[in-house]
């Protein structure tokens, strides 16, 4: 199969698809593969680094002409759209439920779209979306230690034990999943009150194993929730939200109780869904207030430890890359139950769940898809 990986052209994203060993592993199998010149500059890798794998190093233009599988990380730009095509699969984080501009130029443009996020594991999990989790997780604190300086916009407040000093409270709403997980491991061990609410009994208490005593475990209902916002110094959003929701758990309202200037972290950032008052920004602009309270709501985090995450992203996206190349898409999907539930467009038709309820577009369910192949 010919691949494709491109440099990313969304805001400040630093993170490329397939590190060099990556590449290698997929030439190594008989496929051609194209790496844009400087995909790998934002992580450490030189084109050279790319040639040494057995890329070709080529210009945008000519790799998503010339390939079958384009394997990027964020997902398809407007500037992008020209070159989508019948039958390219595009293989990346897609988020078509926050797209609906993409969603439809897949649709129109006959893709087939298989989005990382939805790929399943065999206990239900999100492989590919776990490990940018636990980054964004830890990732989002340290926002929380930078904004939340004098200088930054900040309270003031150092997150850390200080003698003759309150303790700093960090709520985590979600704590108890990959985000939130990586969030309490950093903010624990700087020694802050740590709040997690979850909804998960058996997951908070393997979680409680894990983490210091300077953790606490609340079941999240509104009322533990509403306590925690008054004295709460940052509220971190780590919840996989149902995106067809139209509710909240934090509504514009709540923010209120909340200390004048404290701040929200949301890694979750879905506009207007858990936070209600929550819109995503971008690294060049990651806060705003919103009713007195610091907003932090940055939707690609991990690009700011580009290296760390592409190594991270490449080996766990490479398998199922290897996969569809090695015995070409169709066949791949239809003998990977777990693949084929990140299958979001297929030809012209919409076969993600969440997207369709949410556009109110037509379904055409994945596993009719994958019986005619
Ligand atoms: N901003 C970024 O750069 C970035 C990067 C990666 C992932 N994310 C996003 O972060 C979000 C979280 O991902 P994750 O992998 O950590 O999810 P996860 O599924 O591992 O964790 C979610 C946790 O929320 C808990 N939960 C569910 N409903 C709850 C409720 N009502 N109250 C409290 N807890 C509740 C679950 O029990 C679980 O422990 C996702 O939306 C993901 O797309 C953002």
């Amino acid at each position: 199969m010919i691949i494709g990986v491109l440099k990313e052209i969304k805001n400040n994203e630093y993170r490329v698809s397939a590190v060099p060993s990556g590449v290698a592993e997929l030439v190594k199998k008989g496929h051609k593969v194209y790496v844009e010149h400087d995909a790998g500059f934002g992580s450490g890798y030189t084109d050279e680094n790319y040639e040494k794998a057995g890329a070709e190093i080529a210009d945008a233009e000519t790799i998503w002409k010339a390939s079958e599988m384009i394997y990027k990380v964020k997902e398809i730009l407007p500037a992008e759209y020209k070159y989508l095509r019948e039958g390219l699969i595009v293989y990346t984080y897609l988020h078509s439920n926050a797209h609906l501009d993409m969603t439809l130029e897949m649709l129109n443009s006959k893709i087939i779209g298989i989005a990382y996020e939805d790929v399943t594991d065999k206990n239900g999990k999100f492989p590919l979306l776990s490990p940018m989790s636990e980054l964004a997780g830890k990732g989002g604190f340290l926002a929380a230690l930078h904004y939340g300086q004098s200088v930054h916009c900040g309270r003031g407040i150092l997150f850390n034990r200080v003698s003759g000093v309150d303790t700093p409270v960090v709520t985590i709403i979600g704590g108890c999943g990959n985000s939130g997980l990586g969030a309490a491991e950093i903010a624990a061990s700087l020694g802050n009150k740590v709040i997690i609410l979850d909804v998960d009994k058996e997951i908070m208490d393997e979680v409680k194993a894990k983490l210091p005593s300077n953790v606490e475990f609340l079941y999240s209902n509104r009322a533990n929730l509403l306590r925690c916002l008054k004295e709460t110094d940052v509220l971190m959003n780590c919840i996989l939200w149902n995106k067809t929701r139209k509710d909240h758990l934090v509504y514009k309202e709540d923010l209120k109780l909340m200390k004048k200037g404290s701040m929200i972290i949301d890694i979750a950032c879905d506009d207007n869904g858990a936070i209600e008052t929550c819109r995503s920004t971008t690294h060049d602009a990651p806060i705003y207030f919103a009713e007195d309270i610091m907003h932090y709501c940055v939707d690609n985090i991990p690009s700011a430890f580009a290296r760390t995450a592409s190594i991270v992203l490449s080996n766990s996206t490479l398998p199922y890359a290897l996969q569809i190349a090695n015995k070409g898409c169709e066949k791949a999907l239809k003998e990977n139950e777990h693949l084929l539930k990140g299958l979001t467009c297929y030809k012209g038709k919409l076969t993600l769940r969440e997207t369709a309820v949410k556009y109110d577009l037509e379904l055409v369910p994945q596993e009719k898809i994958a019986q005619e192949f």
